[in-house]
C-alpha cells in the first residue's frame, strides 16, 4: 500500500507538472508539449526528481525506523495501519451516503407488511444521488426555459449559421496556409489583386511569345474572345495551361514549370483579359463557351516526337523575347 501511495504521489505530480506547464506556456491554439518538443525533456526531469525524492524518502523513513525500540516500532505500526485505512474514509463513507442503502441489519425496519408467497419488499428510499440528479434536471429545465423560451436566446438556426461560418473561416485559413492544393476540379477564379498581378508576371514571363500581351493571340488562339477550343470558365483554362492543348498545336503541359498556385494566378489573369477585345486580335477559334456547360475533356498529351519540337519552339521563342525581339 505504501508503495502504491507513492507511484500514485508521482503520477499527480506529473500531471501537476504537465498542466502546469502547458498553462504557464504560451503556445498558441495547439498544445505546448507539441509545440515545444523540449517540454518533454523538463518533464522527464521533473519525473526523476520526483522519484528521487519518493526514494529519499522512503530510506529516511527506514533509517529512523531501524533506530526505534521494539514497543516504539509496535505503536508506530499500528498507527501507520489506522492510517491507511482512513485514507480513503472520507471517499467511502460519502460514496455510501450517496448510494443511501439501509445496512442488512436494519433492513427489518423498512420491510413493508405484504408478503407474497414468502416474497417481501422493502420501502427503499430514493438513493439521493439519483434525488439529486433529478432536482439538477428541474433546476436546468428552468433555466433553460427562461434563457431561450422567456429572454430570446439563441436559435439553432444562429447555432447553425456560427457554425457555418467559422467552417469557412478555417476552410479560408486551409486555402491560405496550402495554395498549391488545387487541381482544375478544385481551382477557383482568384480575385485578389495581387493575385492577378503575379498572374500577369507569369504571363508576360511565359505565355505573350505565343498568345501576345494583350491576349489577342499569335501562334497560340485569341484568349479575350468567347470562343475557346478547349473550353473556357476558369478550370477548363487552368486545365489547358496544366496539362497543355491537343498534341502538336505548341502549348505544352505547364504544370511541369508552373506550380499550381501559379497556374491558378495566370489563368485568373487569362480571365480578367475576356472581353477586352485587342485591335490585333485573332479570329475566334472554337466554341462559344457559356458558364454552366460541363467541363470540357481535353485528351491528354501524349509525350512524342511532336512534343520535343514543341518545347524546341518555345525556347526560341523565349530566346527572342530574352533578346528583345
Ligand atoms: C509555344 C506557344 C505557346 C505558349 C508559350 C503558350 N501557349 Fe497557350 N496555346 C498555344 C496554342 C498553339 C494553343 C492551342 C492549343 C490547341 O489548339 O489544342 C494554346 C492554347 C491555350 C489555351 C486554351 C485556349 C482555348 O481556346 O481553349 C490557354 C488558356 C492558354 N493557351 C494559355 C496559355 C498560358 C497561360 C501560357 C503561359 C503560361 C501559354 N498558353 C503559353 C500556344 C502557346
Amino acid at each position: 500500500m505504501k508503495t502504491t501511495t507513492a507511484y500514485l504521489r508521482v503520477i499527480g505530480f506529473m500531471v501537476l507538472a504537465f498542466f502546469l506547464l502547458e498553462l504557464i506556456v504560451d503556445s498558441g491554439e495547439t498544445w505546448a508539449i507539441v509545440k515545444y518538443p523540449i517540454i518533454w525533456a523538463v518533464l522527464g526531469m521533473v519525473l526523476l526528481i520526483a522519484i528521487a525524492l519518493e526514494i529519499i524518502a522512503a530510506a529516511l523513513q527506514r533509517i529512523l525506523f531501524s533506530g526505534l525500540s521494539p514497543e516504539v516500532k509496535e505503536n508506530f505500526l499500528a498507527a501507520e495501519k489506522v492510517r491507511e485505512e482512513n485514507r480513503f474514509g472520507w471517499f467511502k463513507r460519502k460514496y455510501e451516503e450517496m448510494l443511501g442503502a439501509k445496512p442488512m441489519e436494519k433492513e427489518q425496519e423498512i420491510v413493508l407488511d405484504h408478503n407474497y408467497d414468502g416474497i417481501r419488499e422493502l420501502d427503499n428510499k430514493l438513493p439521493p444521488w439519483w434525488v439529486y440528479m433529478f432536482y439538477a434536471t428541474i433546476i436546468f429545465a428552468v433555466v433553460y426555459l427562461l434563457r431561450f423560451e422567456v429572454f430570446d436566446g439563441y436559435t439553432q438556426i444562429d447555432e447553425y449559421q456560427t457554425d457555418v461560418a467559422q467552417a469557412n473561416e478555417d476552410v479560408a485559413e486551409f486555402k491560405k496556409n496550402n495554395k498549391d492544393l488545387i487541381d482544375a476540379e478544385t481551382v477557383e477564379q482568384l480575385t485578389d489583386p495581387a493575385d492577378i498581378a503575379a498572374g500577369k508576371t507569369i504571363y508576360t514571363d511565359n505565355c505573350v511569345a505565343c498568345h501576345k500581351d494583350s491576349g489577342g493571340g499569335g501562334i497560340g488562339p485569341n484568349l479575350t474572345d468567347d470562343q475557346w477550343i478547349l473550353g473556357g470558365g476558369i478550370k477548363n483554362i487552368y486545365h489547358s495551361i496544366s496539362e497543355g492543348g491537343r498534341a502538336g498545336k505548341g502549348m505544352i503541359a505547364w504544370k511541369t514549370d508552373l506550380k499550381p498556385s501559379e497556374m491558378a494566378q495566370v489563368a485568373s489573369y487569362v480571365m480578367t483579359l475576356h472581353g477586352t477585345n485587342p485591335a490585333d486580335g485573332k479570329e475566334p477559334e472554337g466554341e462559344i463557351w457559356t458558364d454552366g456547360n460541363t467541363p470540357v475533356e481535353v485528351n491528354e498529351m501524349t509525350v512524342d516526337s511532336t512534343q520535343i519540337n514543341i518545347e524546341a519552339t518555345n525556347n526560341s521563342v523565349s530566346d527572342n523575347i530574352e533578346s528583345g525581339n
